[in-house]
C-alpha cells in the first residue's frame, strides 16, 4: 500500500468520511483511519440506532394510546427492548457496511487503527507513518461524560451512558436520565414506551434549554401525560450507589428529593476527543472550551495544512454540521472556492415524540437582541392532516424580522417536525421572506399548510384559527 495520499482525513464518521468522499469525487487521493467502525458514534452508537428504538418507541405508544380510537383493536400491548435493540443494532450494521461500501465505490482506502499527527502533514498508524501532500483533515469526533465528582462516573452497570444503553437485553424498572438535552429527551421518550418508570432531571429552568421554550414547554407537558417525572431547574446533590441501584438526592423547586433506580442514564453532554492524537506536537491549540481551535471559514488549524471537522472543531455537535465541513474542506483543498457555512442556519433536531426541530434565533434570544419582530404561530390543532392522525400535539412557530420580512427563527414541534423544518431551512438559507413562503401553494391536507398559516399569523392573517 502506498504511504502518501493527498488527504489524511483521522476519523471515519459523518465528518470524515464525507469528507473522503467529496475529495475523492474531485479526483484527490484519500485515506481514511479510523480505530473501531466507519460511520462513527452517528452510525454505531448514536444517530441512527437511537432513531431505530425511537422508531419502535412510537409504535409502541401508538399501540398503546391510540390503536383503539382508531379501530384497531388489540390485545394487551407488551413491549421487549432486547428485540427492538436487536433490531436498531441490525440497521446500525447495514448502514456501517454502507458507509463501508462508499469508501470502496470512492477508491478510498481505509487504513484500521489509531492515528497519531507527526509534524508536517504526517500521520502514524502502528508502525507506519503516512504522509499527505495537500492535508491532514482531523475528524475523531467526541464521546460520552459522565460527572465523577458527585459520584456519577459512568461504571457501564448501573451508571451508564447512551453507549450502554444502546445495547441492554431489557428496559430498567426505574431509570432517572440526567440531562435533557437531545440525548436525554430520545432516551426518556424511548424507555417510557418500553415500560420503565422514567424521572428526567435538567439542570437548567427547562427541558432542552437551547430550544425555544414554547418547545420545551410543549414536550415537557407531553412527557408529563405519559407520566414521565420531569424536573427541570433541578440538582444532583448527592449519588449513593449500591451493587443494583443508585439513591440520588435532589434539589427541585427548593425541596430535597429522594429516587432510586436501577439505572441512571448520563446524557449531560459529550466531551471531544482530542487526547492522544499528538496535537501538542503537531502545533494544533485548543479553544478554551477544549475544541480543536479552527478558522471557521477555512477549517485550519493552528497548524498548516491541518484540518478540523465535525465534533472536535467545535459546536454544534451534529452529524450534518460535520459532514458540511467535511465538504468545504474536501473542496478546498482540491483547489475549489466553496461556499462558506452558515453556522447560524444549522437545523436542531431532537427525534423524541412529539418532535422538535428548529432553525435560527429563539423567541428569547430575539427580544434580548432588541430585534423588531412579529410571532406567528399555528397549532397543529388546527391543521385538518394532523387531526386525520390524531397527532395534534405542538404547533410551528415562525418570528419574522418586523421590516423586511426574513426569517430570524423558525421553531417546531409536533408530527414530523424533524422533516418539516427544511422547507424553512431552505427559505432561510436563501433569505426568502415569510410573503416568499406564502406565495408558494401548500398542498392540501398536509402538516406543511401548519408552516404556510404561521408564516401568514405572522403578517396578522391567518385563515385557520
Ligand atoms: P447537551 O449538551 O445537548 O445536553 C445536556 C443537558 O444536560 C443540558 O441541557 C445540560 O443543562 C444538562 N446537564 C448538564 N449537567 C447536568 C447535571 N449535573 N444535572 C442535570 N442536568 C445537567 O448534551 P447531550 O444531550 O448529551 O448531547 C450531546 C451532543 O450530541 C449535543 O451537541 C447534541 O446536540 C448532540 N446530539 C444530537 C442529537 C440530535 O440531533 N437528535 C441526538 C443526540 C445528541
Amino acid at each position: 500500500m502506498a504511504n502518501t495520499f493527498d488527504v489524511i482525513i483521522v476519523g471515519g464518521g459523518p465528518a470524515g468520511y464525507v469528507a473522503a468522499i467529496r475529495a475523492s469525487q474531485l479526483g484527490l487521493s484519500v485515506a481514511v483511519v479510523e480505530k473501531e467502525k466507519l460511520g462513527g458514534v452517528c452510525v454505531n452508537i448514536g444517530c441512527i440506532p437511537t432513531k431505530a428504538l425511537l422508531h419502535s418507541a412510537y409504535v409502541a405508544n401508538t399501540l398503546t394510546h391510540q390503536a383503539k380510537e382508531l379501530g384497531i383493536e388489540t390485545g394487551p400491548i407488551t413491549t421487549n427492548y432486547g428485540v427492538a435493540m436487536k433490531r436498531s443494532r441490525k440497521v446500525s450494521v447495514m448502514n456501517s457496511k454502507g458507509v463501508e461500501f462508499l469508501m470502496k465505490k470512492n477508491k478510498v482506502t481505509v487504513i484500521a487503527g489509531t492515528g497519531t499527527l507527526q509534524k508536517g502533514k504526517k500521520v502514524q498508524v502502528g508502525d507506519t507513518i503516512y504522509s499527505a501532500t495537500k492535508g491532514v483533515v482531523l475528524a475523531t469526533g467526541s464521546r460520552v461524560k459522565g460527572i465523577p465528582a458527585i459520584g456519577l462516573g459512568i461504571n457501564k452497570t448501573t451508571v451508564i451512558s447512551s453507549d450502554e444503553a444502546l445495547f441492554l437485553e431489557k428496559a430498567p424498572a426505574r431509570l432517572a436520565v440526567i440531562g435533557a438535552g437531545a440525548v436525554g429527551c430520545e432516551f426518556a421518550d424511548i424507555f417510557n414506551a418500553f415500560g420503565s418508570e422514567v424521572t428526567l432531571i435538567e439542570a437548567l429552568p427547562r427541558i432542552l434549554p437551547i430550544e425555544d421554550a414554547e418547545s420545551s414547554d410543549t414536550v415537557a407537558k407531553s412527557y408529563r401525560k405519559r407520566k414521565i417525572d420531569v424536573l427541570a431547574g433541578a440538582k444532583v446533590l448527592k449519588a449513593t450507589l449500591e451493587a443494583e441501584e443508585v439513591t440520588l438526592e435532589i434539589e427541585v423547586g427548593g425541596a430535597t428529593k429522594s429516587i432510586t433506580v436501577d439505572k441512571v442514564l448520563m446524557a449531560a453532554g459529550r466531551a471531544v476527543n482530542t487526547e492522544e492524537i499528538g496535537l501538542e506536537a503537531a502545533g494544533v491549540q485548543l479553544t478554551e472550551q477544549g475544541f480543536i481551535r479552527v478558522d471557521r471559514s477555512t477549517l485550519q488549524t493552528t497548524a498548516e495544512g491541518i484540518y478540523a471537522i465535525g465534533d472536535v472543531a467545535g459546536p454544534p455537535m451534529l452529524a450534518h454540521k460535520g459532514s458540511r465541513e467535511g465538504v468545504l474542506v474536501a473542496e478546498q483543498l482540491a483547489g475549489h472556492t466553496p461556499h462558506p457555512i452558515k453556522y447560524d442556519n444549522i437545523p436542531s433536531v431532537t427525534y423524541c415524540h412529539p418532535e422538535v426541530a428548529s432553525i435560527g434565533l429563539t423567541e428569547e434570544q430575539c427580544t434580548a437582541q432588541k430585534l423588531e419582530f412579529q410571532v406567528g404561530r399555528f397549532p397543529f390543532s388546527a391543521n385538518g392532516r394532523a387531526r386525520t392522525s390524531g397527532e395534534t400535539e405542538g404547533l410551528v412557530k415562525v418570528i419574522r424580522e418586523k421590516t423586511m420580512g426574513e426569517i430570524l427563527g423558525a421553531h417546531i414541534v409536533g408530527p414530523h417536525a424533524s422533516e418539516l423544518i427544511h422547507e424553512l431551512l431552505v427559505a432561510r438559507e436563501n433569505e426568502y421572506t415569510v410573503e416568499e413562503i406564502d406565495l408558494a401553494i401548500h398542498a392540501h391536507p398536509t402538516l406543511s399548510e401548519a408552516i404556510a398559516e404561521a408564516c401568514l399569523d405572522s403578517l396578522g392573517r391567518v385563515m385557520h384559527t
